[in-house]
């Protein structure tokens, strides 16, 4: 009875449209959308003829109106394309293609008394789809307010999925789980599975903008839907006048390296906002924080202070010797004494402790041509530092600081924000995610107020990256996953195939301030890393971030000079870059191309398991010979024991074609240098 009344009530709106469906540009993906026999919309996602998203709902939860769920019919479709290469101002390649097929579907609703319309633009690549829903304004002015978004992922064929769970205390900072499908649990994104034909997915979004983050809960086998972070307000997001939510994004590709060497989701994104972001430079920094990371300094104030004016003197001319542009600088600031963690009430993000001179080492500083990277650690209180954070970052700008670091040390669910309602003096505390709407307006608003002073900015405990430093380009990186960190607090809390599990899964999101290179491999009270000397290297090229640090003491990077040197002259920026050995949770090598000089780096890293590769270099310029140096595990390198620092050097001519075989240790990791002999 109801379907039929749904149909009479739709020819009285508008004529319904049959299945509208979009391929992508090569033809082998292939998108369905329309509503079921309840008239609930969905979409369907084939590749080569075979299913690989089986019939998913689209729809919405308010909490104060009636669902969009069921009763629409399709009343509009149309199809559109794009093909335009754009450049990115830095970035893992200097170019990227956005080639897409666009299928734009209306929805309405055909009941007596709503038709309602749900629009959804389904854009298809040859590496994947992604999908948003638009809003109009609502006729009579009223807020927007979403209590659940509806959206299904369906995945048809069985396969292995790789992720960390949602709505836990420790935010993005789990090791991952590898599991079949059916054993996910609530999962962050991106979520990465790989299908029993090999086709590599990665569940994402794109263009996260004043909404809340995305979870994918697991309903029933391999059936997934979304539900956002949640909000104080009790409506997860609430929007007024016309809004866009976030891109839904799936990559397919037939391989690890087609996921990979994926632009999906920076295509999504509006392109560049800021105009010239070319005071940023990518760069490597060395800083005080590995003392206070592995126990030997503080932060707060007292006898083992790690942020005093002589030390960071000592940093900043050993930064200068060494050629590493910046130094960060944690601790230097009121606010660390006492109980900082979680609650970040007694921050000053402009008054230094009376150990340390803020002005007088800017001044040293830039007379050595070296760059502070600033600090700013909220303890997850926002309201705290959104009090400051014009003259915070006014401060840094004057400085010539021109990259900062913020932290939201606070466990998921307790960031402190202001109770909007009461407003200022805040009188009500009120407690957010770290991906809810709240902190996603917040990120941004630190970003912008950032790039106003020419400021780049590196969260820590941030919100997951959605692709928008292609919007906000001196959003440059962030942490979002269990970084080197953990690696200081307990023998091989990283374990061997952590950093190849990250690059198919967190990596897949954006760069990340992972804070390579501790030569000693060792942390507090000298537990040891579960890592080779050569995989330290071998991060530089596994993990990428615009701003790559050198972790270790200083003393502990000067002691390993020929890693040193490797450190030194290794790129943070490149033209091209290619995965060209890997699988994922397994090992992973790249090919990348400086985006400065002709110069190639190969290299990466790999889990517990000894194997040995045979690299094919047909990468590199055809006209070219090139001299190689080899930083690798030596031959008896293992993460197990003492012999974790055994690393073997060597230097070949090469040129396009040629192959090299190589064993990488448990635990090991491997870097190249390719320099075109002249
Ligand atoms: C956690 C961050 O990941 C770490 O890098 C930082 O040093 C501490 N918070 C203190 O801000
Ligand atoms: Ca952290």
């Amino acid at each position: 009875m109801r379907l039929f009344l749904a149909a009479a009530s739709s020819l009285a709106l508008a004529a319904p449209l049959a299945a509208a469906e979009i391929s992508s540009p090569d033809g082998r993906i292939t998108v369905e959308m329309d509503v079921d026999g309840d008239g609930v919309p969905f979409y369907r996602v084939e590749r080569d003829g075979k299913e690989i998203i089986a019939e998913s709902d689209l729809g919405f939860l308010f909490t104060d109106a009636e669902p969009m769920r069921r009763n629409f019919v399709v009343v509009g479709e149309s199809v559109t394309g794009t093909d335009n290469t754009w450049e990115q101002p830095w970035g893992e390649r200097q170019f990227v293609r956005d080639y897409h097929n666009e299928l734009f579907v209306t929805f309405q609703e055909t009941r007596e008394s709503s038709t309602r319309v749900l629009s959804v633009r389904m854009r298809v690549f040859d590496n994947g789809i992604g999908f948003r829903y638009e809003f109009a304004a609502p006729t009579d002015g009223s807020a927007t307010r979403i209590a659940e978004e509806l959206t299904e992922f369906v995945i048809a064929p069985e396969g292995t999925a790789w992720w960390i769970p949602a709505g836990e205390f420790n935010r993005y900072e789990y090791p991952y789980n590898e599991t079949p499908i059916e054993g996910v649990s609530v999962a962050h994104t991106p979520m990465t599975v790989r299908l029993e034909d090999g086709t590599h997915l990665s569940f994402h979004e794109a263009a996260l903008v004043d909404y809340a983050g995305m979870w994918l809960k697991r309903k029933d086998g391999r059936a997934f839907r979304a539900t956002l972070s949640p909000s104080s307000r009790g409506a997860k997001v609430v929007r007024e006048g016309a809004f866009n939510t976030p891109w839904r994004t799936i990559r397919i590709a037939d391989d690890a390296s087609g996921l990979v060497e994926n632009d999906l989701e920076l295509n999504l994104n509006e392109p560049n906002k800021l105009g010239d972001v070319s005071w940023f430079e990518p760069a490597k920094y060395i800083g005080i924080w590995w003392g206070m990371i592995s126990n030997r300094w503080t932060w707060a104030q007292g006898p083992r202070h790690g942020a005093t004016t002589e030390r960071a003197k000592e940093y900043i001319d050993f930064a200068a010797a060494n050629g590493f542009r910046g130094i960060l600088i944690e601790g230097w600031n009121v606010g660390w004494d006492g109980n900082w963690f979680g609650n970040g009430r007694d921050y000053s993000f402009t008054k230094s402790y009376p150990d340390f001179d803020l002005q007088e080492v800017a001044a040293y500083a830039r007379k050595k041509g070296v760059h502070i990277v600033g600090h700013h650690e909220t303890g997850g209180n926002i309201d705290v530092y959104e009090k400051q954070l014009a003259d915070a970052m006014k401060l840094y700008g004057e400085l010539g600081i021109d990259v900062v670091k913020t932290g939201y040390v606070a466990d998921a669910g307790g960031i402190i924000a202001c109770n909007a309602d009461v407003n200022d003096p805040c009188e009500g505390e009120i407690f957010e995610w770290h991906d809810g709407q709240r902190m996603v307006q917040h990120h941004l608003k630190v970003v912008q107020e950032a790039a106003k002073n020419q400021v780049a900015v590196n969260p820590h405990e941030p919100v997951k990256d959605t692709g928008l430093r292609r919007t906000y380009p001196n959003w440059v990186a962030r942490e979002g996953a269990r970084g080197q960190e953990y690696n200081a607090w307990g023998a091989f809390n990283n374990g061997p195939e952590h950093d190849p599990t990250l690059v198919y899964t967190r990596m897949l999101s954006g760069p990340m301030d992972y804070t390579p290179g501790v030569l000693g491999l060792i942390g507090d009270n000298g537990v040891p890393i579960a890592s080779t000397k050569a995989k330290q290297l071998g991060l530089y090229l596994a993990i990428y971030s615009p701003i790559q640090m050198a972790a270790d003491f200083i003393e502990s990077l000067a002691a390993h000079p020929r890693e040193l040197e490797f450190i030194r002259e290794v790129p943070a920026d490149w033209a091209e870059s290619k995965l060209i050995a890997g699988e994922v949770g397994d090992y992973a090598i790249f090919a990348r191309k400086d985006r400065n000089s002709q110069d190639w780096y190969v290299g990466g890293v790999n889990d517990a398991t000894e194997r040995t590769l045979t690299l094919e270099f047909d990468f590199i310029d055809d006209r070219q010979s090139y001299s190689v140096r080899v930083w690798k595990d030596g031959p008896e390198a293992t993460y197990l024991t003492d012999k974790r620092h055994d690393i073997a050097y060597e230097t070949l001519t090469v040129t396009k074609g040629d192959s090299y075989t190589v064993r990488l240790a448990p635990g090991g990791g491997l870097a190249m240098q390719f320099k075109p002999v002249s």
